[in-house]
């Protein structure tokens, strides 16, 4: 079962905190989030002990990586009013649910997970032998069963991260969803909607097992997520008997993968901290406009008067995320015939990216500047997060035979 089809409008995804951000996770992640504020309802935390998996050595300066990015967060626009803000370590059911999980977690399926070896092999530098490392997807999937989301807003790169989630929902509803006394539960639960919504019920759960009717399945589906007077635990009974499993505790979720801009940094390669090639998102202006000077175009350029080729040149990459259509005209008009000069063409790049710029230094500034203003938001997302996932963590431990007092 997935919760885009139970009804769930609910997003959530995290982000490590690695220090000040820059326009590669601006534009490749941020500024989604930014527009999907407005459309779901949406968790977003600050994984900060995804970053110690990585980095366990040194956490001087974790406090204020953390700040820094909630900072970048709002100054770029991510609205408490209609996000939800956290911080991963400060609501402990994460902890928790990630300990559980790993008891039913085989070892190779995380040994699997592509950026398991990926990531040995790329940071040597790194300790990544350890037990937490491994388990960092399954941190993940914690982060992300707690809520019953719909959708994880992620890059490519975290793909991998979501299906693992998906197979660690299944087994444990698998695993700790199925009673004793299920089948009378069910039969209990369906009187529970009344007969002319119990009848429909029974009809289009036969059209989906007998036929494998989808479209029956939604809309069983949609007629258990509209039941009001249907508990919780009576309802991942009838959406897990739809399916033939049992209960259905952990709900299973997908991947939105964002359609990032390709953001290159000022050498061409990708914009990222570890190629010391990025521009910071609240950078000094001149210094922003300084480096765009200096940005790499295309090579075959090298005079003034020799055409030029944009879809060589990174400069027109940041062209197509800052410039209007009659500038990117000019750029390639001008490029071509050699009619502009690259500095002309980065000038009008440039004043793009400083206004951009300025505007999120501004309003990083105010925050930065009333810090209880900024603590006071993250307490109320903590604490709001927190009631969602102690519910699922209550859950989990009846499930689980655990909720003795
Ligand atoms: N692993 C993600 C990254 O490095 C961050 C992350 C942690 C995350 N938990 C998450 C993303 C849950 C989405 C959902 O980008
Ligand atoms: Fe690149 Fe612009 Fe120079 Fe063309 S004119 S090579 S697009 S910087």
């Amino acid at each position: 079962m997935s919760a885009t089809t139970t009804g769930s409008r609910r997003v959530l995804s995290g982000m490590r905190p690695t220090g000040a951000l820059h326009l590669g996770n601006y534009h490749g992640a941020l500024k989604n989030w930014i527009d999907l504020q407005y459309k779901y309802e949406c968790y977003f935390f600050v994984a900060d002990i995804h970053a110690l998996t990585t980095g366990y050595e040194d956490t001087s300066k974790l406090e204020s990586n953390v700040w820094e990015m909630v900072i970048d967060w709002l100054a770029a626009g991510l609205n408490p009013a209609t996000s939800t803000m956290f911080i991963q370590s400060r609501v402990p059911e994460h902890s928790e649910l990630h300990l559980l999980l790993s008891m039913i977690t085989p070892l190779g399926w995380l040994e699997r997970v592509p950026t398991y070896k990926d990531q040995q092999e790329q940071l040597k530098d790194k300790d990544l032998a350890t037990y937490g490392f491994l388990g960092y997807p399954l941190l993940q999937s914690a982060d992300i069963l707690l809520y019953k989301p719909a959708l994880i807003p992620v890059g490519e790169d975290q793909v991998a991260h979501v299906e693992i989630t998906r197979e660690i929902a299944r087994r444990f509803n698998h695993v700790y969803g199925r009673e004793p006394d299920f089948e009378l539960k069910v039969d209990k639960a369906i009187k529970g909607l009344g007969s002319k919504n119990g009848n429909q019920y029974k009809e289009l759960r036969r059209l989906y097992q007998e036929k494998g009717d989808q479209a029956a399945i939604e809309k069983a589906r949609a007629l258990l997520a509209g039941n009001s007077r249907l508990t919780l635990a009576d309802r991942e009974r009838l959406l897990g008997y739809l399916e033939g499993t049992g209960r259905s505790i952990l709900v299973e979720c997908e991947a939105l993968l964002t359609s990032a801009a390709k953001v290159p940094g000022l050498d061409g390669r990708k914009m990222s901290k570890s190629y010391g090639n990025t521009i910071g998102l609240r950078e000094d202006p001149d210094a922003v406009a300084a480096k765009l000077k200096q940005m790499q175009t295309d090579p075959a350029r090298v005079r003034r008067a020799d055409p030029g080729d944009p879809d060589k040149c990174p400069v027109w990459d940041l062209h197509k995320i800052y410039s209007d259509a009659a500038t990117q005209a000019w750029v390639q008009e001008g490029c071509r015939s050699a009619g502009i000069g690259c500095l002309d063409c980065k000038k009008r790049l440039s004043d793009r990216v400083v206004a951009e710029i300025s505007g999120i230094r501004q309003r990083a500034q105010e925050y930065e500047e009333n810090r209880d203003l900024v603590r006071g938001i993250i307490a109320e997302g903590c604490e709001k997060a927190r009631d969602l996932a102690r519910q699922t963590l209550e859950e989990v431990h009846q499930a689980m035979g655990m909720n003795y007092r």
